[in-house]
């Protein structure tokens, strides 16, 4: 253990920077060996700081070897300078000065990826959050706001594009015969917008004329053997563009937006001004390497960074508890954008599935923390689900609130009054309410209370009056340093259906509606309905209106009359997975207790019922049959019995299996897409459901079903069929299935993002020597421990192997500890995400939780980084 532990930061220590710095020149020397980094900082007290004689701290890093200062163009003696902690301090200024600082780093020993590094042959940067400093010493914060210029140069037979943030506007050479490129950004920006990328690309060029007429350039890089993979994201960029033009009135701004793919990266991507930087996986598509969802991952992330354009980058964050501001208002926008594309029902399922699964999760562990969080160690360790997902529902309840015009208007006024500036989360809720005339005031408490609320509903009916009562309580649980809660104002979206599932025209509080939005805003509270002859089904949190826990004691009769018949598609989602959670609860316990499992399914006829009807979205009937997911039962569960959950699962699975067996086979020919792949809407749809469908009928162990995976995993002619197939043989544990997967290697060994499904795959193969083939997948050739996606791949595929990761003897939670020790130091960022499965040691069965804890102990006992210290110790304390 360190002698001296990292301490914490406080969203309520925030001062405004003593310094500004209007402009910022930067020259970048790039080689090999050394890269030499010159910066020209155009600085002046700030005025707002009522600070005339503090001294000027700049942040740095460790690597960053400071050359020489100068003040105004006079070195500066070494007594006026000094470095302490990776800041220099520079004890006296004058108001107005010119700082030049030269320093030298050496990005292909890059290994945090974060700042200038390398990826394969070419160097690229990562700022965001604080990653500028690793470059050179700079006031790095997002409230100081810089017009920058960055002078490349460099061999250009190495590396013949150049390319930093706004436009071109010199291109030369030097004595030594390098070549000088020079890029103006015009808009002031935060450092941890700054990009440089610089490399032997390919391009793929196009245009797009904005609603005013101008013709914007538009450019994608990537390494040349990519370059006939970047169609799909370049339509994506067009139709995001045109939408932010129509549904936010938002225009681009500079002259030319370009995207550059880089293999190794931490995240998925970053919104750089006027330069975006994608890990590949999330910008490379075709239909032989390229699921579905990948297709729709790549669409919606470039859409998300695109709109970062103006909510980040034209109006930024003041400080990084504010994250959520520029994160939770984009998800939302691209959430809407993929609705609008697509399905919106379907989108919002998938959503919110993923919110509840690991965002509720989040909300209940060691790492729960507010929306807006009041204090943290490392802030990479807070790009959360809590303050990008759960960012985003606060932002949609706003809407709800709002309606779509008022949230328009809100939205209007908050660019218009904060172009160009670094604001709060106050600062949008305050825009949203002026221009709405809505009181937030109360509904700011979802910014700065952690955990996830339960929202409890009663009720009964008078025969007499024909009056429905709901009584709605809510009670938000205890996180970490937050022991008590204040009501939220919560959005409870509600309507009502007869007992033959027909909507039911209600009054309330005076308006007639089949649909209405209840304002929940006290612990308790009683909403009266009128106009009805019978007792109503409810149907509740429609849309899933709110992030909240729902308990409703619904009964089964109720929750198949939802399934098949409520207004709300999303509800009908809701009903069917809630059916199921109660069916798999049963059973779970039954494996907790030693019991055989018995159990007649409910959820028999509702699916057959579904199976039947052509009508329906058959993405929606893939999704209303994919049961609950372990991951989710074990945020339902408390404590966590892994094998139970997923022997509960499997028997339920293999129950409706043989039940329906005719309908899925049935189900599987009928959606069989063919002709050329198409990632529209239509076809996904019909993939998915035909695949979910093969997925059960596989379980009948029916050798017509094996012999259909095989035979799709051979001859599909697109990556989603062929890996639908190999997944499903893999999960159930078909006969070939580790010869499918040795040949599916074979097939793809020279696509890296296609191995790297294959290493995700291979990792969750459930076996009792699962451990193992891990270990052996870290030897294999296709594995690099600098490659996130490959780390990623292993070990959250791993993560998700009961068998092998929840072994008795603790040997899978003991691997996992050893590759967190070895990252640690090496990539922070990636060794802290590894952490996750860790943090739930707590909620695990006795056994198995105390030989996590063993293993986080063991951790806490090494030499950390701040982001791995703030997970573990968190988790321990
Ligand atoms: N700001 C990026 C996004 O959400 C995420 C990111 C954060 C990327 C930090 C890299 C580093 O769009
Ligand atoms: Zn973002």
């Amino acid at each position: 253990m360190k002698e001296s532990q990292p301490s914490a930061i406080f969203l309520k220590d925030y001062t405004v920077p003593p310094f500004l710095i209007d402009k910022t020149e930067l020259t970048f020397e790039l080689d090999e060996a050394v890269t030499i980094v010159t910066s020209r900082l155009h600085m002046r007290r700030n005025p707002a700081s009522g600070k005339s004689t503090c001294p000027l701290v700049l942040d740095g890093g460790e690597e960053v070897k400071l050359v020489g200062v100068a003040m105004d163009d006079y070195p500066l003696p070494p007594e006026e300078y000094r470095i302490s902690e990776d800041k220099l301090i520079i004890t006296a200024t004058a108001d107005e000065f010119i700082l030049t600082c030269e320093t030298v780093i050496e990005p292909q020993n890059n290994t945090r990826l974060e700042g200038l590094y390398r990826s394969s042959s070419m160097f690229c940067t990562q700022c965001e959050a604080e990653g500028f400093r690793h470059i050179t010493y700079y006031l790095d914060r997002p409230d100081v706001m810089s017009v920058f210029t960055t002078t490349i140069i460099a061999d250009e037979a190495r590396y013949p594009v150049m390319l930093s943030n706004g436009n071109e506007v010199e291109r030369g050479k030097t004595d030594e015969g390098k070549t000088v490129v020079v890029w103006h950004d015009p808009f002031p920006k935060p450092a941890y917008l700054f990009a440089l990328v610089a490399g032997d690309l390919a391009v793929k060029n196009d245009v797009f004329t904005t609603q005013s007429k101008r013709d914007i350039k538009l450019q994608i890089f990537t390494e040349s053997h990519n370059i006939d993979k970047v169609d799909y994201a370049m339509e994506a960029l067009k139709r995001s563009m045109r939408w932010d033009e129509q549904v936010y009135g938002r225009e681009y701004d500079l002259d030319i937006f370009m995207i550059v793919a880089v293999d190794d990266f931490n995240m998925g991507a970053m919104e750089n001004k006027g330069l975006n930087i994608f890990n590949s996986s999330c910008l490379l598509a075709s239909p032989e390497t390229t699921t579905d969802d990948s297709y729709l991952r790549v669409e919606a992330i470039v859409a998300h960074e695109y709109f970062h354009n103006w909510s980040g980058n034209r109006v930024t964050c003041r400080d990084w508890f504010q994250l959520s501001l520029k994160e939770g208002f984009t998800v939302f926008r691209d959430q809407t954008f993929s609705a609008d594309m697509h399905s919106e029902t379907v989108k919002r399922v998938e959503d919110v599935s993923f919110l509840k699964t690991a965002q509720f999760a989040e909300d209940a562990g060691p790492m729960a923390h507010p929306v807006r969080p009041a204090s943290f160690i490392e802030i990479a360790n807070f790009y959360t689900l809590t303050v990008y997902e759960k960012g985003a529902e606060i932002v949609r309840m706003i809407h709800t609130l709002l309606g779509a015009e008022k949230f328009r208007a809100g939205s209007d006024l908050y660019f218009e009054r904060h172009d160009g500036q670094a604001v709060t989360c106050d600062d949008f809720l305050a825009a949203m309410e002026d221009a709405s005339g809505v009181d937030l005031a109360q509904f700011k408490r979802w910014y700065s209370q952690a955990g996830t609320p339960i929202v409890t509903v009663t009720d009964t009916f008078d025969e007499e009056t024909g009056t429905y009562r709901l009584t709605i309580t809510q009670d938000t649980p205890p996180t970490p340093a937050q022991p008590t809660k204040l009501p939220l104002h919560i959005p409870v979206r509600v309507g009502l259906l007869d007992k033959q599932g027909q909507a039911l025209s209600s009054e309330l509080n005076g308006t007639t509606s089949e649909e209405h939005v209840l304002q929940l805003t006290d612990s308790e509270q009683v909403f009266e309905f009128s106009g009805l002859s019978a007792c109503p089904v409810p149907s509740l949190l429609r849309g899933f209106s709110a992030p909240v826990k729902l308990r409703y004691d619904y009964s089964t009769s109720d929750l198949l009359l939802l399934m098949s018949a409520d207004a709300d598609g999303f509800n009908r989602w809701s009903a069917a997975q809630q059916l199921a959670v109660n069916e798999l609860s049963g059973l779970i316990k039954q494996a907790i207790d030693g019991q055989a499992f018995a159990l007649d399914s409910q959820l028999v006829e509702g699916f057959k019922v579904l199976l039947g009807d052509s009508s329906l979205d058959p993405a929606m009937v893939a999704l209303i049959l994919s049961l609950p997911s372990q991951a989710y039962l074990s945020e339902l569960a408390n404590p966590i019995y892994p094998a139970a959950i997923k022997e509960a699962r499997q028997y339920l699975k293999t129950q409706l299996a043989n039940a329906l067996r005719g309908d899925f086979e049935r189900v599987y020919h009928e959606h069989n897409v063919q002709g050329a792949y198409q990632a529209t809407a239509k076809d996904i749809a019909h993939r998915s459901l035909k695949n979910m469908a093969l997925s059960y009928w596989v379980e009948t162990k029916e050798a017509g079903a094996q012999q259909a995976v095989f035979e799709q995993f051979q001859s599909s002619n697109n990556m989603t069929d062929q890996f639908s197939a190999l997944s499903i043989a893999v999960t159930s544990q078909h006969d070939k299935a580790s010869e499918m997967l040795a040949a599916f290697y074979d097939q793809w060994q020279t696509e890296p993002l296609v191995v790297n499904k294959w290493l995700m795959l291979s990792a969750s193969q459930e076996s009792d020597h699962a451990l193992e083939t891990v270990k052996g997948l870290m030897a294999h050739p296709a594995f690099d421990l600098k490659n996130p996606n490959k780390v990623r791949s292993v070990l959250g595929g791993f993560g998700q192997n009961v068998a092998g990761f929840h072994k008795e003897d603790g040997s899978g939670y003991h691997f996992l500890a050893d590759q967190i020790i070895l990252l640690n130091k090496r990539n922070p960022q990636i060794a802290s995400r590894l952490c996750t499965p860790l943090t739930r040691w707590r909620k695990l069965q006795p056994e198995l939780s105390l030989k996590m804890k063993t293993e986080l102990e063991r951790i806490m006992s090494e030499d950390l980084s701040k982001d791995v210290y703030e997970v573990i110790s968190k988790s321990l304390a």
